[in-house]
């Protein structure tokens, strides 16, 4: 098909050119953001006497049409359309002629699709925002079950002092409203629209700028034209986002997939959240959190290739900015997948709260507590820190835990030591006097989950 530019060419192009240049397989999805960002400019072309009133009327109403044709799928997009704003221009033309050819006056395609992108993508954050906020309340309600659920908390991968589940859940909670924050923020500074700047320098056409922004719920215009369409850090900013959630959805996946194994067993998911294996007939695997272990890798690359492919190019638009949709998009995609799936795996776990408990007993995790015991007493706290280690070395050599050492070999260590050491060293007791901001005490864990529910 000859292209609308084809004015200064003697040659059709290539066929395989246009496969090659065409972006109308992953550009098609912002038919709507292309159609309403349309609308917009119609009627300020029309209220701006730069095109006449009916015109104007005429192509809105059209592209209305056309709007709902592709929606009830009457009207299909052409694959071999160069990209959607394109498709949209031609097809409007094909039904009104002359007039539809007036709506691309003082528009460009670079600032078409700096509009479409911002759409469509204020659209794409606010369902992550949605559904990040989705698995927030679900961390919180597992959160108010497991507010007396005793586990070792550990460093290293080495069990380190006494935690509840509650607390270390919550750890993840405020990790996805930092999350939310920033697709807030970015959502924020990505709201002004580029309409306007045209190809770059923008028009002497008497146009509005701030009449088509309002229209499309913007928060301004962006300032300067050469930035209006030459600038995708809102998508970088998109992509970072996502990276850093997925990056917090991973962690909280290798700790499902750590706590599913044998060795630990301190959750089962269910089973319609778990896979077999196609030969080992005992496995129950736990796929879904390994596969968004694995997909963060495909995130970071998204926000690598908008990264790498803006680097290096000069103001104001390139060709290669039309890499920036297939990477933005499926950053987003994959994580708003990721959270849709974690969110009911997470719901459904089942906490073996016993084997937590029994994981807490050994591992020595109160010794720091024996330290403070006889630093309570007047002991200084490096002194008490070898006593305690010490002790644990003579556990470990009988086989025992330390609440299980007599009182005279106690004494053996320290003269400060007396009967009142052992509820001071009591696992539950290590736990719940943990009464810090922040720590596991069932006040300090409300005090979270209330700031996390305002
Ligand atoms: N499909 C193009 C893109 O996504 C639209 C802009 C084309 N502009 C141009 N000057 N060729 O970037």
């Amino acid at each position: 098909m000859a292209k609308m530019w084809a004015g200064r060419f003697q040659k059709e192009e290539k066929k395989e050119v246009n496969d090659f240049n065409s972006s109308i397989s992953f550009d098609g999805v912002m038919f709507k953001d292309d159609i309403t960002g349309s609308m917009a400019h119609a009627r300020m072309l029309g209220e701006k006497g730069i095109i006449s009133k009916e015109d104007s009327i005429l192509i809105i109403n059209t592209l209305a049409d056309i709007l709902s044709d592709i929606e009830e799928g009457k009207l299909m997009l052409d694959p071999e359309a160069e990209d959607i704003h394109m498709f949209v221009e031609a097809e409007l033309t094909k039904r009104i002629g002359e007039v539809g050819k007036r709506l691309h006056t003082a528009r460009s395609r670079n600032d078409q699709v700096a509009l479409d992108v911002r759409l469509h993508l204020r659209d794409m954050a606010d369902s992550t925002i949605q559904n990040l906020n989705a698995l927030l309340n679900t961390i919180i309600d597992l959160t108010e079950k497991h507010k007396s659920t005793v586990m070792p908390g550990y460093t290293h991968l080495q069990r380190a002092q006494p935690i509840t589940f509650a607390n270390h859940l919550l750890a993840y909670a405020f990790m996805i409203k930092r999350d939310i924050e920033r697709f807030m923020d970015a959502k924020g500074r990505m709201n002004y629209s580029p309409l306007g700047s045209c190809a770059l320098a923008g028009t002497t056409y008497p146009i509005d700028r701030c009449m088509t922004a309002d229209e499309l719920g913007f928060d301004g215009i962006v300032l300067n034209s050469l930035d209006g369409v030459s600038d995708r850090d809102f998508a970088v900013e998109l992509a970072s986002a996502a990276s850093i959630a997925m990056m917090h959805l991973s962690r909280f996946s290798e700790e499902i997939i750590l706590w599913c194994s044998w060795e630990f067993k301190f959750i089962e998911l269910d089973d319609a959240y778990s896979t077999g294996s196609s030969i080992m007939p005992q496995k129950k695997n736990p796929d879904i959190a390994e596969l968004v272990r694995g997909k963060t890798g495909r995130v970071y690359g998204d926000l690598i290739t908008l990264l790498t492919m803006l680097k290096g190019i000069p103001l104001a638009y390139n060709k290669d900015m039309q890499e920036d949709k297939e990477a933005i998009f499926d950053s987003l995609d994959t994580l708003n997948q990721c959270l849709k799936i974690f969110k009911p795996m997470l719901e459904t776990i089942k906490v073996n709260k016993e084997n937590m408990r029994n994981a807490a007993k050994k591992g020595f995790i109160n010794a720091t507590d024996l330290a403070d015991y006889l630093v309570k007493k007047g002991m200084a706290f490096r002194d008490a820190y070898k006593i305690s280690g010490s002790l644990v070395a003579y556990c470990i050599d009988k086989n025992i835990v330390l609440e299980d050492v007599p009182l005279e070999v106690f004494k053996e260590y320290s003269t400060l030591f007396d009967m009142d050491v052992y509820p001071e060293i009591d696992i539950e007791r290590c736990t719940f006097k943990r009464t810090s901001q922040g720590a596991s005490a069932i006040e300090s864990v409300e005090a979270q989950i209330k700031a996390l529910r305002s």
